[in-house]
């Protein structure tokens, strides 16, 4: 063979390669609204920067005739490209090829570009678009999955990883995703569950549809699996490109500065008069960090799920942070079991990846009652004081309204070593909110009174006497458990300001093999 066929030769497989199960399979991928593996690649990375690797691998199963079916790449791409000229490492099932099914071959060039990423310190990002195990080789397939399992959970909070799921994931197939740091969905193409409907019918009796039991909707809404749901493909892969701005490329690099488009010293009159005088009427939170936020922009992560607690990535003077925030909007900004899970898992998130954490916290508490005391509010709600309490990146609060009992402790008090503590005038810091406190310190006199206009007015003058002596900021401004009682319209100037001061701060855990969080 000439030098100029070898040429063509090669030529003539990258393009074979490229075409995947074939342009039938392409057509019918297309007509599911669904993306091809390297259209997806195209369309995430910068231009031009994607390097394949491993595109003449083929399987190498023998069974149910499989032998007489080659694609090359064998059902994944992979390699590696730049986000805004950031490396980053991926992979992208091809759906067109036996389902996106998972074969040995498949999983060592995932585990291939997994492990370099590792070396390298790089995000790995994996879109994941598959019917599962590929059933003709049996626990090769499964011992696939494992290696890829593995490989999470040992790059679990060194590098970023984030999983797409834009088709099918279903089965022990999802748990790669789980290990992951962020699952982004696209609504009616995608789904996620351990076990399908068919199975659901046959086991439990249960008839569900797919997108009942695993669509974007489920997960974004009622599991919380979900981090971020894109209307489409391309809206979902340019998240990811928006979500790797808040992230460094790994443990041990900071997170990247941008630059500072909005002026530090910005200040917002709005935030003198948006909390409202009557304690007991919401406001929205999200009003509140948009004014302080650069630029306005925040990207809130599962926006959808625990909706009482708000969780996301913004940038202050151009620093990112990831804010935590209860939401008076909503439940009255109350912890429950999913709001301190979802809370917890996002603050340990920004602080294995050195995002500095800024807290604004207007909370009456945690939620009473049956449900969530059997449901294990007192485990759940530890894992927020956990990872607040372990975090060592620095930690910015502003108290703007109510901070009560033990969930004022829990949101990132000065205890749980809160580096900087503001509250806004408005603040109430005690043990609970007056109503509760004068039913327990007043409850004799409370019997004893009878006619109900007598009652109701007992009960305003104990609160009002209440809320003068403990429902303020300055008892907690006076021990030092606060540093500073801040004028709203400056909270921005004086976060950044704190968050530069922090920028350096060391702080070390004592040496462990590693926490026993309360999972
Ligand atoms: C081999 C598979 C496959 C699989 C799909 N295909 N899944 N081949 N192994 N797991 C092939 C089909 O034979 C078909 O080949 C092509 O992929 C497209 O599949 P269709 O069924 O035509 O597509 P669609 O109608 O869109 O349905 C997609 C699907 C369905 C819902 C994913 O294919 C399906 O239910 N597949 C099986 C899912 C499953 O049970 N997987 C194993 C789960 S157990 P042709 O040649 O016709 O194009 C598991 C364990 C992991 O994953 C454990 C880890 C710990």
């Amino acid at each position: 063979m000439s030098s100029q066929d070898k040429i063509k030769q090669l030529i003539d497989l990258r393009e074979k390669a490229k075409l995947g199960g074939g342009e039938q399979r392409i057509e019918s991928q297309h007509e599911k609204g669904k993306l091809t593996a390297r259209e997806r690649l195209e369309i995430l990375l910068d231009e031009g920067s994607f390097e394949e690797y491993d595109m003449f691998v083929t399987h190498r199963c023998h069974d149910y005739g499989l032998e007489k079916q080659e694609y090359l790449s064998d059902g994944v791409v992979t390699g590696h490209g730049t986000i805004d000229g950031r490396v980053v490492y991926v992979f992208s099932q091809d759906f067109t090829v036996f389902g996106g099914s998972l074969s040995e071959t498949f999983a060592q060039k995932i585990c291939k570009i997994m492990d370099q990423a590792l070396q390298v310190g790089a995000p790995v990002i994996g879109i994941n678009d598959s019917g599962g195990a590929r059933i003709q080789e049996g626990v090769r397939s499964l011992a696939g999955y494992a290696e890829i399992f593995e490989r999470n959970i040992r790059a679990s909070g060194v590098i970023p990883q984030i999983s797409a799921v834009f088709g099918p994931c279903a089965g022990g197939a999802v748990y790669s995703p789980a290990l992951t740091d962020f699952i982004v969905m696209s609504e009616n193409t995608s789904y996620m569950f351990v076990t399908g409907p068919k199975v659901t019918k046959t086991v439990t009796g249960e008839r569900i549809s797919t997108e009942d039991l695993g669509g974007a909707e489920v997960h974004a809404t009622r599991s919380g699996v979900a981090h971020l749901v894109a209307e489409n493909e391309e809206e979902g892969l340019l998240m990811i490109r928006k979500l790797l701005s808040y992230l460094p490329q790994n443990n041990v690099e900071e997170p990247p500065v941008g630059e500072i488009t909005d002026p530090i010293d910005r200040t917002e009159d709005a935030l003198n008069d948006i909390v409202p005088e009557d304690p007991n009427k919401p406001y929205d939170i999200l009003d509140v960090i948009h004014l302080l936020a650069d630029g306005g922009e925040f990207m809130e992560i599962q926006s959808r799920y625990a909706k009482n607690i708000v969780t996301g990535f913004a940038k202050m003077g151009g620093i990112p942070v990831g804010i935590v925030a209860n939401q008076p909007n909503v439940l009255a900004g109350v912890l429950d079991i999913n709001a301190s899970r979802k809370a917890a898992r996002f603050v340990r998130c920004c602080d294995a990846f050195n995002i500095p954490l800024f807290t604004l916290v207007d909370v009456p508490g945690f939620l009473p009652g049956s449900a969530q005391e059997y449901g294990g509010i007192i485990i759940h709600g530890a894992k927020l004081m956990f990872a607040y309490g372990e975090a060592t990146v620095p930690k910015v609060t502003v108290t703007l309204r109510k901070s009560y009992g033990g969930a004022h402790d829990v949101m990132s008090s000065k205890q749980l070593r809160g580096d900087i503590n503001y509250a806004w005038p408005s603040a109430e810091i005690a043990v609970m909110g007056p109503r509760g406190a004068i039913e327990i310190l007043e409850s004799k006199k409370l019997a004893g009174i009878e006619k109900p206009e007598d009652l109701q007015k007992f009960i305003d003058e104990k609160e009002n006497e209440y809320r003068e002596k403990f429902a303020n900021p300055y008892q907690a401004a006076k021990y030092g458990y606060i540093d500073d009682v801040i004028e709203p319209r400056n909270t921005r100037f004086r976060v950044i300001r704190a968050l530069k001061t922090l920028a350096n701060k060391k702080d070390m855990l004592p040496p462990k093999k590693h926490s026993n969080i309360p999972l």
